[in-house]
């Protein structure tokens, strides 16, 4: 089984990775965010893509979602687990947190969403009833309790179009839909993988209270800040991965 991971926002480059060999995919829908690096982490052989281009520069609009996930069916990856930060909306989602969602609203609008797009495709219309892998889920649960991290087990994701943060009434609305966290970059991902039939389970790492959750404005030094106390539990979860 090869393992991928794909680092959003924080997370260009994983801690500890050591990178062995660096490669370039041409796909049918163009060139992905970045190279894909093949390496170790600890004795953990897997794939890493930075989602946002390395350095960070494709906005979360402009990521080309099709060919990364072309790209790593081609290399062979099997199973992906796709980091992610967001926003916190509901109460136990602090900075800092890490969160397993179960389930996603999708907000987003534009972006190419299925890789049956051609005029003379047949259209497919895939079962997403449940857009993430459970196995995988569990194993970014049953990991996390070895290495004693804590994290949120369940959540609903709001996938919102950015670039832009949410306003206050967006927010209010998203809890209302049952939203518990936002980010910009869920979708179309989750869904192309299970095109694919790529297992995919997002770990989300929460950088800030969400439009509106807290009185002062959300400033990028406040979001840089938690997001990098997150990763360095992502980086240890990652590591104990069964
Ligand atoms: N909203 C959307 N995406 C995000 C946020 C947010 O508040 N924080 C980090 N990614």
């Amino acid at each position: 089984m090869t393992l991928a991971i794909i680092g959003g926002t924080g997370l260009t480059q994983l801690e500890d990775f050591e990178p062995l060999a660096s490669h370039s995919v041409k796909t049918p829908y163009g060139s992905a965010s970045a190279d894909y690096v093949s390496g170790k982490l600890g004795d953990k052989e897997l794939i890493f893509l930075a989602r946002h281009g390395n350095p960070h520069k494709i906005a979360p609009h402009k990521i080309n979602y099709r060919a990364n996930l072309w790209g790593l069916k081609e290399l062979g990856v099997t199973k992906i687990i796709a980091v992610a930060a967001v926003g916190g909306i509901s109460k136990a989602m602090s900075p800092a947190q890490l969160v397993i969602p179960d389930q996603l609203i999708d907000y987003s609008y534009g972006r190419e969403q299925t890789f049956f797009a051609a005029d003379d495709a047949v259209v497919q219309h895939i079962d997403f009833t449940y857009p993430y892998s459970s196995s995988l889920r569990e194993k970014l649960i049953a990991a996390a309790t070895q290495v004693q991290i804590h994290l949120v087990p369940c959540a609903v994701y709001g996938c919102t179009q950015g670039p832009r943060l949410e306003t206050a009434a967006e927010i209010v609305r998203m809890e209302k839909d049952g939203c518990d966290i936002v980010g910009m970059t869920g979708m179309p991902e989750a869904a192309l993988a299970r095109e694919l039939n790529l297992p995919y389970a997002t770990l989300a790492v929460v950088a800030n209270w969400a439009a509106g959750k807290t009185a002062g404005e959300i400033t990028l030094a406040d979001i840089e800040r938690y997001l990098k106390i997150g990763m360095v539990n992502v980086a240890l979860l990652l590591k104990a991965l069964p």
